[in-house]
């Protein structure tokens, strides 16, 4: 029930986002969605912008019925550990649920996420 409220939110923000945000997609062409639930931000995302492969990453009972699609996929993991590499990362009602020491670990699995990336872009 908490995931479907979660996802009722995110079809309302996500289609303002992709509509009137549309800027801030600019020249991603990858994007990770950390806490992203059952993807709903991110498969409006991924539609909106078939350019951008975009992962949903979040605790493995919560995707266990999830299917991704061309551009989509969802990791089961734990965003304490280790966040898949990504030009960008949205976190979108996640921060709130957790201390400052706690975000603070969730911001560096972040940065290694897009560190990563960059060192693969590097690499190519
Ligand atoms: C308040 S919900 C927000 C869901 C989604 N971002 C949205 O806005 O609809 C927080 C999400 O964080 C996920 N989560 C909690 N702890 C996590 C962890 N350690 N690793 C990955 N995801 C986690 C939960 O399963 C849940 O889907």
């Amino acid at each position: 029930m908490f995931n479907e409220a979660m996802a009722a939110d995110s079809t309302v923000i996500s289609s303002v986002l992709v509509t009137k945000c549309k800027d801030i997609f600019h020249g991603l062409t990858t994007l990770v969605d950390v806490g992203g639930g059952i993807g709903v931000m991110g498969r409006a995302i991924a539609e909106a912008f078939p350019h951008i492969n975009c992962s949903i990453l979040d605790l493995p009972h919560v995707m266990a019925a999830c299917e991704g699609s061309e551009n989509l996929e969802f990791v089961a993991g734990e965003m304490f550990q280790a966040i898949p590499s990504a030009d960008a990362v949205l976190l979108k009602w996640v921060l709130h649920d957790w201390s400052n020491e706690d975000c603070s670990k969730i911001f560096n699995r972040c940065r290694e996420g897009i560190a990563s990336k960059e060192k693969l872009r590097e690499e190519r």
